[in-house]
């Protein structure tokens, strides 16, 4: 999570920033870290916000639809998403964290305000998600989060998600297959130490869980790819053309019930 805080700052220094995401830069200056340790580049960098816009964009149509709404932000690590956002008053908005996540959160990022809460638990813990009120529809947003759960685990998300809210959507990002057996390749987790499980080849496939799948967009056909570097477009342009590789990562929105 500091290697993804490192990329959306250095995003938003970029003349043609995708997020804008101010309050990450300054997260970033707060901490005493080597984040060029990370392995973050340029062109990851920019695929982190990206990524991290495409996720918001769902949200803000979630939101505009459901002004009264619960958002459910799991593993939010040090993103500033409520920030970026600027979700309505009735909107309330719970981030989740690990408890030591939490702890570091709470000194260098301020909250945004409204209806907001910081709870440090695991995604999937019972008590997490019956300290929730179930009266609104939600949102369950999850970024950099289901490659590291189980199968099993991912599938307790969205059972607890469905069993708690009348209504609502899961939007989140996940890899496929070779991603996973790739993994080694990709710096930020390496060097994080990090091991990568649950992967999605098709992103159909959690429809059997009780969803509807409303949008899969690969991180190859994300739009914005104009604020990549040129170096990162000409790879994104090949990585495309190669079926398995054009798969590695993608983002998912569901809506329940079906
Ligand atoms: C790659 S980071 C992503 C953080 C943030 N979503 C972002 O995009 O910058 C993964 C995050 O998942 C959190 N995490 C891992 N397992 C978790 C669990 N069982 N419950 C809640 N959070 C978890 C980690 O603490 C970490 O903050």
């Amino acid at each position: 999570m500091l290697a993804t805080l490192y990329g959306r700052a250095l995003d938003s220094a970029r003349p043609n920033s995708v997020l804008h995401d101010g309050a990450a830069a300054e997260a970033v200056a707060r901490l005493d870290y080597d984040f060029p340790g990370t392995g973050m580049t340029t062109t990851s960098a920019v695929g982190v916000a990206i990524r991290a816009w495409q996720l918001d964009e769902w949200l803000r149509e979630f939101l505009a639809e459901h002004p009264r709404a619960t958002v459910l932000h799991l593993a939010c690590g040090l993103d500033t998403r409520a920030h970026r956002t600027s979700p309505g008053p009735g909107v309330r908005w719970v981030d989740v964290d690990l408890p030591d996540v939490v702890a570091l959160r709470e000194k260098v990022l301020p909250p945004p305000g409204g209806d907001y809460r910081l709870v440090g638990a695991s995604a999937t813990s019972a008590e997490l998600w019956e300290s929730i009120e179930g009266d609104r529809p939600a949102a369950v947003v999850f970024e950099g989060l289901s490659m590291y759960l189980s199968g099993a685990e991912v599938e307790e998300i969205v059972r607890r998600a469905t069993g708690r809210f009348p209504s609502g959507e899961l939007m989140f990002d996940a890899y496929g297959s070779l991603g996973v057996r790739l993994q080694k390749l990709v710096p930020p987790v390496r060097r994080s130490g990090a091991v990568l499980k649950w992967s999605l080849d098709d992103p159909a496939a959690p429809e059997a869980w009780g969803l509807k799948l409303l949008d899969s967009v690969r991180s190859t056909e994300m739009p914005m790819q104009d604020r990549l570097p040129r170096a990162g477009r000409a790879q994104l342009k090949v990585v495309s053309m190669i079926p398995g590789l054009r798969d590695v990562g993608r983002v998912v929105r569901y809506r329940f019930p079906a």
